[in-house]
């Protein structure tokens, strides 16, 4: 008989959970399923997504055991992958990442600058600890890590459990993928193979073939030159809202930096974050847009299928835009050798560049884990960029480790997005009081 698999979705009660668990149900063939359970640290958010998809899947799977808690014991208990998407500290915390920085006229962002770093101090130890209970009661299970901010979190993981089963991995240069593979007419991005190269959500493209090797760069970068990647907007339900549509026209001026690679996204808030604060509401940010749209229309689905007792019509859609999710366990559970976009040591896979840095690049991935595809030597202008944005990352983590006031001051004002140590000062002491409940103490 087929095997069948148990998953533990860690961040049960995040706005993500319903379209991964339907995801999850659409793939049933490739990746069966026995049991799916949901571990949170917060009971009662956890419970309204819980409740509705417990209804949901006594409809569409009720072969499959399920279950929701808050106990690490009975969550990691009998698995054989966690897909851990945490949010330590809520939204009402990424608001305050976004907003304090943007008050120093500084890019106030979930991922990058100091609202990015400020996030990473949180993450870190909530990840560690699932980390911790995934090995103490499954020691045979992997880890699927998009908990953001990826790069630091990743970081920290090679620092502090260099030998656990994690892999982490960003949806960012998916979706763009599946950007271009529309501009040039392929209907998927899995019709192509990339080589790319950076640190998560600061990479390049630098080729880009089909599976014939015809080389795509070129006609893909007349598109980039033209209007970014706001030619071929996807139809995924993801990053439609008009910030994201703004974000992918900017790409158009980050590539125009270096029209030899094509750009993650990302990258404008280190290239431009002038043009990013003149186009920012210091008032109202990502952070509110998605309260005010993703959170109260996933929660209020949830609800509604509560009160109606029936999932069906319920509004749900599988969470195509996370398919690489399902191919990653598969990779695992069945030795693809699938080819995917991983966050992993470098150890030489980028020749001239740090081997001890969390790099962004492409890996085979087996029953055994990842083995890295050489990307060779970078240019300088990225190398540079890279070295100063890894730092800010491992500065970050060692702050974290070492409880380090000076390495935080360190690491942002290191960041591209702060212009000075007196501005970053600022901002730093601003964040310590925000994050009192979540940071260690800094001495
Ligand atoms: P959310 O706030 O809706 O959900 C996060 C959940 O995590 C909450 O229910 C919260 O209670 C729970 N949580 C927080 N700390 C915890 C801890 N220590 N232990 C257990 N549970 C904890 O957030 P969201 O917007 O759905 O995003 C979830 C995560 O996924 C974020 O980190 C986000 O940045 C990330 N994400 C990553 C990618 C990627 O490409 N890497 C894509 C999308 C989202
Ligand atoms: C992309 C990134 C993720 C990030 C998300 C933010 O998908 O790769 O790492 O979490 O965007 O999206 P949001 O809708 O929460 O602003
Ligand atoms: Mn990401």
């Amino acid at each position: 008989m087929e095997k069948k698999y148990s998953v533990t979705v860690a961040g049960g009660g995040s706005t993500f959970t319903p379209g991964i668990v339907l995801l999850l149900l659409d793939h049933q063939d490739r990746f069966p399923i026995r049991k799916i359970k949901f571990y949170d640290n917060n009971a009662e958010r956890q419970e309204t997504v819980a409740k509705a998809c417990e209804i949901l899947l006594k409809e569409r799977a009720p072969e499959i055991e399920f279950g929701y808690t808050t106990d690490p014991e009975t969550a990691f208990t009998d698995v054989d992958f966690v897909m851990c998407h945490i949010r330590v500290g809520l939204y009402a915390m990424r608001e305050k990442d976004e907003k304090i920085p943007l008050k120093y006229n500084v890019v106030g962002q979930e991922t990058c600058g100091p609202g990015g770093i400020a996030y990473g101090m949180r993450s870190i130890g909530g990840v560690i600890e699932i980390l911790d209970y995934m090995e103490k009661y499954s020691p045979n299970a992997w880890m699927l890590n998009y908990s953001n901010p990826a790069a630091i979190v990743a970081e920290a993981t090679r620092r502090l459990r260099p030998n656990s089963k994690i892999l982490n991995i960003c949806d960012m240069p998916i979706d763009l993928e599946e950007k271009m593979a529309n501009m040039v007419g392929l209907s998927s991005r899995k019709e192509m193979s990339v080589g790319y190269y950076g640190l998560n959500h600061f990479g390049w493209w630098h080729k880009i073939e089909d599976k014939q090797g015809n080389d795509l760069m070129p006609a893909i970068k007349e598109h980039m030159a033209a209007n970014g990647y706001a030619d071929a907007l996807s139809n995924t339900n993801q990053h439609v809202e008009q910030s994201w549509i703004e974000t992918f026209a900017k790409a158009k001026d980050v590539y125009a930096l270096d029209p030899d690679t094509i750009p993650n996204t990302y990258l404008k808030y280190y290239l431009f974050p002038d043009y990013v604060v003149e186009h920012s509401r210091k008032d109202y940010t990502r952070a509110n847009e998605v309260m005010d749209h993703r959170e109260k229309i996933v929660f209020g689905a949830c609800r509604d299928i509560i009160e109606k007792g029936t999932a069906v019509d319920c509004g749900f859609e599988a969470d195509a835009h996370a398919e690489y999710i399902v191919d990653l366990a598969c990779a695992i559970a069945k030795n693809t050798k699938e080819r995917m976009l991983l966050i992993v040591p470098n150890e030489g896979a980028i020749e001239n560049f740090d081997r001890t840095a969390m790099v962004e690049i492409p890996c085979i991935v087996g029953s055994n884990g990842y083995e890295r595809i050489v990307q060779g030597a970078i240019p300088q202008f990225q190398k540079g960029l890279m070295e100063q944005q890894v730092s800010v990352e491992k500065l970050t983590v060692e702050a974290w480790i070492e409880g380090s006031y000076q390495k935080l001051w360190q690491a942002i004002t290191m960041s591209k997005t702060v212009p000075s140590a007196k501005v970053a000062k600022q901002i730093l002491d601003e964040l310590i009081e925000a994050n009192k409940d979540f940071w260690p103490e800094l001495k």
